[in-house]
Parts: structure tokens; sequence; C-alpha cells
């Protein structure tokens, strides 16, 4: 087993749970890597090693499921994770533009976190949500729609203070809404 992270017994069980859910133990690695993600805050290659070694799968067909999906973070992340998409409709009304903004902002590039751990920044794929572009999803979870300055300023601002922004209503169902990257 991986030295630097483990299950305990709880956490197998629970695992065993969603494996049992499924005809073929292959078809639950993404129940099982966000369980992991949800315990550890990330999926890094000793988290990919201990759900491979968990589930008796190849470690390289686990890394090949996170690397594929930006929702699945390959090394720990700040608090707040950022994914702008870049993607053609999102780009076409201002996409990196927004994400720009961010950078600038953050004083940080994306793919990269804040020296206090508070915030990191990606540039993401389709994240199935066109008609509200130049969009941005936070921690695998909201959306913020129709971005303008004004608005990750706001944005920033309210995770900073603790506070719950204002997310818009086209909310999508949490580990679902998976994009490539
Ligand atoms: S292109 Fe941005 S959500 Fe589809």
């Amino acid at each position: 087993m991986s030295d630097t992270y483990t299950f305990n017994d709880q956490d197998l069980k629970e695992i065993k749970k969603l494996i049992t859910k499924y005809p073929e133990k292959q078809a639950a690695v993404l129940p099982v890597l966000w369980y992991a993600q949800d315990k550890f805050g990330h999926t890094d290659s000793a988290v990919q090693k201990l759900v491979a070694q968990t589930m008796d799968i190849p470690e390289a067909h686990i890394h090949g499921v996170v690397t594929f999906y930006t929702q699945f973070y390959e090394k720990p992340m700040g608090k707040h994770v950022l994914d702008v998409c870049t993607c053609l409709s999102c780009q076409v009304c201002g996409g990196y533009d927004m994400l720009n903004h961010l950078e600038e902002k953050l004083g940080i590039k994306a793919g990269e976190t804040t020296p206090d751990g508070e915030f990191s920044i990606q540039s993401v794929e389709c994240l199935g949500a066109c008609g509200y572009a130049p969009m941005l999803q936070v921690t695998n979870d909201k959306f913020v729609n129709h971005l303008t300055r004004e608005k990750l300023d706001k944005l920033i601002d309210d995770l900073k203070a603790g506070k719950k922004p204002e997310f818009e209503s086209n909310k999508m169902p949490q580990h679902v809404n998976g994009s490539e990257k």
C-alpha cells in the first residue's frame, strides 16, 4: 500500500459498497476516485497508487482516468479551485480575458495556487454550460455564468471573506459533469 495515504476500515467498507454497485469493478473507478479526492483533497500519484492497489486495478488505468478529467486534481490544490472554461463558446465570449483577469487579481497563472493556499486557477475544456459563456466552476460544484470582471472581483472578495457567493441557478449535480483535460 501507499506509505503516504491510507484508507481506514470505514473507508474500505465504503469503497467495497461502491464497487458492489457495479457489475465490474472498473466501472467503480470514478466513484472510488471521487471518494479518495474527497478524503485527501486530491488524487496525486500516491493516491492513484493507493486506489489502484485497493481496487486491484493497474495503476496506469487509474492514472489514465485521473489525467482525463480536469475534475481530478493531480496535486494538492487551493481551498477554492476556479475552473475557467476556455473552450470554444467561452473563448469567443471572452473566456481568456476572464482567465487573465483572475490571474492578475490573484497573482498566479493557470495551473498554480496562491501562496496562502486559498485559490487555484485552472483553464478547462467545455463544462457543458456553453449557453452561459463565459463561465467558470468553483471547486467542482457551483457555476458562475456570463462572467464579467466585476463578477470575478465580487466572487473573489466573497470567497476571501468566507461569504457564500451568489451563484446562479444552473447547478449541475456534483461529480457528474465530467470534462476532459
Ligand atoms: S465552451 Fe464553455 S461551457 Fe461550453
